[in-house]
């Protein structure tokens, strides 16, 4: 039998070292699948729903679309395949029973898949996370709960976690249900009116704080409104891309759409104007610049370079004087420099992206500044993914 030589060498050699690709998008997410990264598994090799993974599937269908290289279609559904069993149930660690909105954010992964294979286990997989949200608790006001032992709190995080999901299913399936239109609407209305910052809070930057407890039992819940005390940026930077989204999924009929666009134009030059002016990024805690211990943290900033870009190239944001896309590249152009490392193995590494941020505890400066950043964190990974994508496309359209 012949085996062609520069064959078998070319695939023995990619398997150990490849070449650096020219676009960063492709770097990013090739780094990751040779790492095994965002693939259903955990570390130790066991099936795990996990968010960080929904949101690399999400860059890696847009990269699919963009390349139509196969393997990218292959690694989402090898990722969905490891957490859904053949008869659709969901398994790696998750329970509807749990009520955290988080492993939602794999479910538009299962949407995507089962109108591409109509393979019945996904509709069954989505219709699972879609029945956790029937029974799910919430606020007197409505707002799904984070978690359900978080009672009553509502965190900007959960809104990237759940209502893509929510607003990917009843577009499907229920494209009619304006009562889940409404719903899903009233979710981004509800954590915005809730934790908008206002002129008289200390440090305003008109940003959103990380979340809200409605019963200001938290030991960090204000008197007011029961909002926690600081503007953590990977919150605000799921919230952006959650607001930039859900914008391509909701109809532009429904009055929801409006009320969406109207808080994206109210924070995009708001968090343009809250980056660092020096180094372009943003501040881990942003109602902090400056203080001792706060830093330029990684995937808050690569989330706010995907939100304000796809928010100028879609139109929902005018761009009139052309700052809004210079921010964005500015940061974009920190993150290559000093965040993308080269490893010799022709994988790139991705640094400085805190590992946590929670209102567990005391939701205060000490707290985040406290968590360590790793290596190649998949939720900062993805974001610059995400970010690379729009960024290339405003390239490509440049020399159009
Ligand atoms: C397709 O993507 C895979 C997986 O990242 C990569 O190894 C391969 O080089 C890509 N193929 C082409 C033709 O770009
Ligand atoms: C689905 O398959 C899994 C794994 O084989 C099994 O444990 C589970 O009981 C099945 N669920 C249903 C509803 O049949
Ligand atoms: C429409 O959405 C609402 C709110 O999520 C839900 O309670 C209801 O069951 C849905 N209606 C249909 C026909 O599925
Ligand atoms: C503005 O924010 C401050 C601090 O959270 C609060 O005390 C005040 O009630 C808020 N005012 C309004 C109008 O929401
Ligand atoms: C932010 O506000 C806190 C509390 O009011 C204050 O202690 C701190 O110095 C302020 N930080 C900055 C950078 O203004």
């Amino acid at each position: 039998m012949f085996i062609p030589l520069t064959l078998a060498l070319a695939s023995n050699l990619s398997t150990r070292v490849f070449a650096r690709p020219p676009s960063y998008a492709v770097w990013a997410a090739d780094s990751a699948i040779a790492r095994g990264q965002g693939n259903g598994l955990d570390a130790n090799g066991n099936a795990i729903v996990s968010y960080e993974h929904g949101e690399f599937q999400w860059g890696l269908r847009q990269l699919y679309e963009k390349t139509n290289n196969q393997s990218y279609f292959n690694y989402i559904q090898k990722g969905i395949d490891n957490v859904v069993f053949s008869n659709g149930t969901v398994h790696g660690s998750y329970s509807v029973t749990d009520y955290v909105l988080d492993p939602l954010r794999t479910g538009p992964t299962m949407i995507y898949l089962y109108g591409e294979t109509h393979l019945s286990k996904y509709k069954v997989a989505a219709d699972i996370f879609r029945g956790q949200l029937n029974s799910h608790p919430r606020t007197v006001q409505g707002q799904f709960w984070h978690k359900l032992k978080y009672p009553n709190q509502g965190w900007l995080d959960g809104i990237y976690m759940g209502e893509i999901f929510y607003a990917d299913y009843t577009s499907t399936f229920q494209h009619a249900n304006t009562t889940a239109w409404d719903d899903i609407t009233s979710q981004f209305v509800l954590m915005f009116e809730n934790t908008i910052q206002n002129a008289t809070a200390p440090n305003n930057t008109g940003l959103m704080y990380h979340g809200y407890d409605y019963s200001r039992v938290a030991v960090w819940a204000s008197a007011d409104r029961g909002h926690s005390p600081e503007v953590w940026d990977r919150a605000l930077g799921w919230y952006s891309m959650a607001l930039v989204d859900v914008l391509d999924i909701i109809p532009i009929s429904h009055p929801g759409h409006a009320k969406i666009l109207s808080i994206l134009q109210t924070l995009v030059p708001r968090i343009r104007d809250a980056a660092n002016p020096t180094s372009g990024v943003w501040w881990l805690v942003i109602t902090e610049p400056g203080r001792t211990k706060n830093y330029f943290e990684s995937s808050g900033t690569a989330m706010f370079v995907y939100a304000m870009l796809k928010a100028v190239r879609l139109g929902h944001v005018q761009d009139h004087d052309g700052s809004i896309v210079r921010a964005a590249k500015k940061a974009y152009n920190y993150m290559t420099t000093n965040w993308v490392v080269a490893n010799s193995d022709g994988t790139m590494g991705w640094l400085n992206t805190v590992i946590v941020g929670s209102l567990d505890t005391t939701g205060n400066f000490d707290y985040y500044t406290s968590q360590p950043t790793d290596l190649n964190d998949l939720k900062g990974l993805a974001a610059f993914l995400l970010a690379s994508l729009e960024l290339e496309r405003l390239d490509t359209r440049a020399v159009e």
